[in-house]
C-alpha cells in the first residue's frame, strides 16, 4: 500500500490508502472550514507518490497553482510538482492556455441541453435538430442561414433560439483549437480546468458536460482518472431545474453508479450533503468531514455513511479550521485529522476584513 501522508493527530501521522481512490470519495463541510486547502493537500500527495491522472474541476481557480509550489516548501516535493506536468486550462483571457471544448463532438442529447431543449418538453425543436444531425445540416458552416431557409418551422424556431441565446458565440468553444478533450486523452497529472471567469453561466456547465460526456464515451479505454469536483452543488444537484443540469447531473449519477469499474472516479466537495443528488452520494465509499454545524445535515451524513464513527461525527461542529474526520476505505480506521501544510499554491484564499 502507497501512503498518502495528509495530516496528523495526538497517535502521529495519519495516511490514506493511494491505491484506495479507486472508489468515490464525497468531502464536505460548510463555508470556510477548509475543504479546499485540504483538498489541495490531498491532490498533491496524490502527485507526488501515485501516477493516478487526477482532471479538477475548479469553478473558483483555487486550484490554478497546484503545479506551483510555495517558498518554504520541501525542496525536493516542490521540485517533484513543479516537474510533474500540472496543466492549467483557464477560462479567462489573463490566463496561459485557454480552455476550449468540441461542440461538434458532444452527444445530441447534450447539444440540445446547450440551446435549453428538451426531448420531451421540446419535442419539435428537438426533432428538428436530430434530424439536422443525419442529413449534415448540423455540420453546415452557415447552420442559421440554413436553418431560416429550410422552410420547415421547428427548424426556424432553433435558429431563432440559437441566435437569442448567443450560445453559438461563446468563447468555450474549440472551433478547431486544442480541446480540453484532447488534453485530457493525453492523461497528463493533473488537468485543472479553471472554470470561474466565463461570461455566461451556463458555459461552466457545459465545459463539464463535454468532459465528462468524453471520458463517459471512451469509458471501455478503462484509462484511470480522478475526477474531482469542488463546490459540486453546481455540477449535479439534487433537483435539476433545467435541460443542461439534468444532463450532467444524469451523467455524473451514471458515472457513479458504473464508471468505478472503468477507472472513473469521482470526487466530489460540498458544503451540505443535501445540496448533492443522493444517487451520487449513496455511491461514495470514502468521506472526508470538516467542520458542519447544522444537526439535519450530520443526521443526514450519518445515515449515508454508516461506516463513520458516530462518536467523531457528533464532534464535527467544534472541528477547528483544517480539522477532517476520514473514514471509509481509504482510511484504515475512522480518524480525525489536523491537515499538514500545503505545498503548493493556493488559487483563492479569504479576503481579510480591512481593520485600518
Ligand atoms: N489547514 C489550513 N491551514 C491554514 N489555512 C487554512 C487551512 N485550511 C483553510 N485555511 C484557510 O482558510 C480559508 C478558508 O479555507 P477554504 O477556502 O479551504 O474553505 P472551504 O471549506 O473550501 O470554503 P467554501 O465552501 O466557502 O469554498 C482560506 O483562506 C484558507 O487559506
Ligand atoms: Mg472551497
Amino acid at each position: 500500500m502507497v501512503a498518502l501522508r495528509i495530516g496528523s493527530n495526538d497517535d502521529g501521522a495519519v495516511t490514506l490508502a493511494a491505491e484506495r481512490f479507486n472508489r468515490h470519495t464525497f468531502w464536505c463541510g460548510q463555508s470556510g472550514s477548509g475543504k479546499t486547502y485540504a483538498l489541495g493537500v490531498v491532490l498533491e500527495q496524490l502527485l507526488l507518490h501515485t501516477r493516478l491522472p487526477l482532471l479538477v474541476l475548479d469553478p473558483n481557480a483555487d486550484f490554478v497553482g497546484l503545479g506551483q509550489p510555495r517558498e518554504g516548501a520541501d525542496p525536493a516535493d516542490a521540485a517533484a510538482i513543479a516537474e510533474a506536468g500540472v496543466r492549467v486550462l483557464h477560462s479567462t483571457q489573463e490566463g496561459g492556455e485557454r480552455l476550449h471544448v468540441r461542440f461538434v463532438d458532444m452527444p445530441l442529447r447534450s447539444r440540445a441541453a446547450v440551446l435549453r431543449l428538451d426531448p420531451v418538453a421540446d419535442p419539435e425543436e428537438f426533432n428538428a435538430l436530430l434530424r439536422g444531425e443525419r442529413d449534415g445540416t448540423a455540420q453546415d458552416p452557415d447552420l442559421i442561414a440554413t436553418l431560416r431557409a429550410s422552410g420547415d418551422p421547428a427548424r426556424e424556431r432553433v435558429a431563432t433560439r440559437i441566435e437569442n441565446l448567443g450560445s453559438l458565440e461563446w468563447d468555450l468553444w474549440a472551433r478547431g483549437a486544442l480541446a480540453a478533450e484532447d488534453v485530457i486523452d493525453e492523461r497528463p497529472r493533473a488537468t485543472v480546468m479553471d472554470l470561474g471567469g466565463f461570461a455566461d453561466p451556463d458555459e461552466p456547465k457545459v465545459a463539464a458536460l463535454a468532459v465528462l460526456d468524453h471520458l463517459w464515451e471512451r469509458r471501455t479505454e478503462r484509462r484511470p482518472v480522478l475526477i474531482v469536483i469542488d463546490e459540486a452543488h453546481n455540477i449535479c444537484p439534487p433537483d435539476p431545474s433545467t435541460p443542461l443540469e439534468r444532463a450532467l447531473v444524469e451523467r455524473v449519477v451514471q458515472v457513479a453508479a458504473e464508471g468505478r469499474k472503468f477507472g472513473l472516479w469521482l470526487l466530489l466537495s460540498t458544503q451540505r450533503p443535501s445540496k448533492i443528488h443522493v444517487n451520487v452520494l449513496s455511491q461514495c465509499d470514502n468521506l472526508a468531514l470538516m467542520k458542519l454545524s447544522s444537526p439535519r445535515d450530520l443526521a443526514e451524513l450519518s445515515d449515508l455513511f454508516g461506516y463513520a464513527p458516530a462518536d467523531l461525527l457528533a464532534r464535527a461542529p467544534r472541528f477547528r479550521k483544517g480539522q477532517g474526520l476520514f473514514a471509509g476505505g481509504f482510511i484504515e480506521q475512522g480518524s480525525l485529522v489536523q491537515m499538514a501544510d500545503r505545498i503548493t499554491r493556493e488559487g483563492g484564499g479569504d479576503v481579510p476584513v480591512p481593520v485600518s
